[in-house]
């Protein structure tokens, strides 16, 4: 499909509206011939001609026209405003609703910026289009063949005379479209990337802060700011250099007329009425010539941004879900890797991983930063597909699974926490927002959140995020817990989830949890080994593959990467130390 052919989908619903706002057009071209043509009578019949019994009637009709032509003109506004209206809101919901689909791909490569422009800046070029240039240029199509038809029938050799500058103004325009094209192009490509680097900027705004790092962001920013300027200067060059030729094709045909016109009415070839008359049309023949230029600019505007639009739009998620429509399913929670090897941008990221647990068991992850832990859990929840090999929930390939139903039975803290600019209550309850208050509890106490939560000064009703409060990233981390334990779900993915709460409040955690691990297949992914040495099976991860896998004590009797690690972060420590402090935690009743 083209992106044009795209774009008239969504026109499409709104074609009666347009056919009416059409024809008011064309009413009003119509009624635009009468008025002219009236002045003309007024000067040839009643001025000159003396007749004045006519004049009440031509008057009437003048005044007539003049109202119709109001009143269609305000009918077709509202005609074109709320086509392009609820054109956009169309296209708006659609292309939003696609953003939603994108897998994790995309967004990698995306800029937000980028993203914001396609659904701002964008989308306002099309409303411009169908709200304004859609009229705009139908209409004086439509009264310069009008206007230059009723030349002719007043004088053939004067309306070829006038037609002369024609040729001159098509080749004009023609230029002047050739060259705005890509300074338009320009235009809107530093739009957005100056879009982008703000945007970017006001988000890491902290670690700009932190480096003080702002002189050089805002010299980096004078040159987004210069090539913006630079490439809006060059559009208007294309300007200054058009904007005179067209005005001087349009006056051009004044000075016929003047010219050719007057010495036509003193050899007596036409009359005055008739040269007061064409004089009337002169406006419609004028306009469109003055503005052809603006409307190609408009017109190239519209088409670079449907092509923008529809280049994101069209963008197809390399995830393919086949999604059988609302089933909801409560998975059991067994998981299997099977050979899984997944490959992106021609590098190995994971390889030949093997593994299996049974629903309810817990799953320790560790190994080096980078090593392919975090991807081992995309890969579960399907957010990419694995190269090779496959990844199996209850016997079943995830691929043949709704992916909407895998997910909802999956609740995933993820390693990068990200609160919406809601209320602490609104975020927990985020993957079930009709639960109870009561449950939104429960989960916080759990994840050992209620103390602080309380504490705040209104409590689960403060705002996070964005616009929130400041939170610690322990506080953070345990928000974000607490919404995926809401979700209930059958398997629990914990991506580094306490790596900012201190050893007693993570050993609380790990007491809580251990209250739903026979519901619930628990992922725990860590660099302390604290974290994870009560697993069922502890997986070790270095450079994409799984080096060692059993449990705790397997792994220690084994002396290998695992047991090294240990000692490294053990040392000398008793580790029933742990146990010691969790039970005093567990008598406190964690709230
Ligand atoms: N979609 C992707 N495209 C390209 N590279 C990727 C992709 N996903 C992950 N990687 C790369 O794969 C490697 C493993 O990443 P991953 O996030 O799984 O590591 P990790 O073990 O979770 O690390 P950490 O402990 O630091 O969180 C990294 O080098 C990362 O840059
Ligand atoms: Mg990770």
């Amino acid at each position: 499909m083209t992106p044009i052919k795209w774009f008239m989908t969504f026109l499409k619903k709104y074609t009666k509206l347009i056919f009416v706002g059409i024809l008011l057009t064309t009413l009003i071209a119509v009624l635009s011939i009468v008025n002219p043509y009236i002045s003309g009578v007024i000067v040839d019949d009643v001025i000159r001609g003396r007749n004045y019994d006519l004049l009440p009637r031509l008057l009437a009709c003048l005044l007539t026209v003049t109202l119709l032509n109001g009143i269609f003109r305000f009918l077709y506004q509202l005609v074109f405003e709320t086509a392009s209206q609820g054109t956009l809101y169309d296209m708006r919901s659609k292309v939003y609703r696609k953003l939603l689909e994108e897998d994790f791909a995309f967004y990698n490569k995306k800029r937000t910026g980028d993203l914001m422009s396609r659904q701002t800046g964008d989308m306002d070029a099309i409303r411009h289009f169908v709200a304004y240039v859609i009229y705009v240029v139908y209409q004086n199509v439509l009264l310069f063949i009008f206007a230059l038809l009723m030349v002719f029938t007043v004088n053939a050799k004067l309306a070829l005379c006038m037609l002369v500058v024609l040729p001159f103004t098509a080749f004009t325009t023609y230029r002047q479209a050739k060259e705005v094209k890509p300074a338009f192009q320009r235009n809107r490509n530093c739009f957005s990337s100056l879009n982008a680097f703000v945007q970017e900027n006001v988000s890491g705004n902290r670690v700009v802060k932190a480096f003080a790092k702002e002189d050089y962001e805002k010299e980096k920013f004078e040159v987004e700011n210069d090539k913006f300027r630079d490439a809006q200067i060059n559009a208007s060059k294309v300007w200054m250099k058009y904007v005179p030729l067209f005005e001087i094709l349009s006056n051009a045909l004044t000075i016929v007329l003047m010219l050719y016109g007057g010495y036509m009415v003193i050899q007596e070839e036409i009359t005055l009425g008739d040269l007061v008359k064409v004089n009337g049309y002169l406006w419609m023949l004028n306009m469109p010539l003055r503005m052809a230029g603006w409307w190609v600019n408009d017109i190239q505007n519209f088409l670079t941004s449907v092509e923008k639009i529809y280049a994101t739009y069209s963008e197809e998620p390399k995830i393919h879900a086949p999604r059988t429509g609302g089933i909801h399913e409560k998975l059991r929670g067994d998981v299997e890797f099977k050979d899984v090897c997944y490959r992106a941008d021609d590098e190995d990221i994971v390889n030949n991983i093997n593994f299996s647990v049974k629903a309810g068991q817990t799953v320790g992850i560790i190994g080096s930063t980078g090593s392919g832990k975090s991807t081992l859990m995309n890969l579960l929840c399907r957010f990419y597909d694995t190269t090779s090999g496959q990844v199996l929930v209850d016997g079943r390939d995830v691929r043949d699974m709704d992916l909407y139903n895998l997910r909802d039975n999956i609740g995933m803290a993820m390693q990068d926490v990200f609160l919406f600019s809601d209320t602490i209550e609104g975020n927990i309850a985020y993957g079930r927002p009709d639960c109870s208050f009561e449950e939104v509890k429960h989960a916080a106490i759990m994840a050992d959140a209620n103390h602080f939560i309380n504490a705040l000064p209104d409590g689960y009703d403060t705002i996070v995020g964005e616009r929130g409060v400041g939170l610690s990233g322990g506080q953070k981390q345990r928000i974000s817990l607490a919404r995926a334990l809401l979700k209930d779900p059958s398997i629990l993915i914990l991506d580094d989830t306490t790596s900012a709460v201190d050893m007693e409040t993570e050993s609380y955690i790990q007491s809580q949890l251990k209250t739903i691990q026979n519901s619930c297949t628990i992922f725990i992914i860590a660099y302390r080994i604290s974290s994870i040495k009560d697993a069922d099976l502890i997986l070790v991860m270095d450079n994409g593959c799984i080096i060692e896998q059993g449990t705790h004590e397997s792994l220690l009797a084994r002396d290998g990467y695992y047991a090294k690690a240990f000692r490294n972060q053990y040392g000398e420590i008793p580790y029933d130390l742990l146990s010691e402090k969790q039970n005093r935690r567990q008598s406190k009743g964690g709230e």
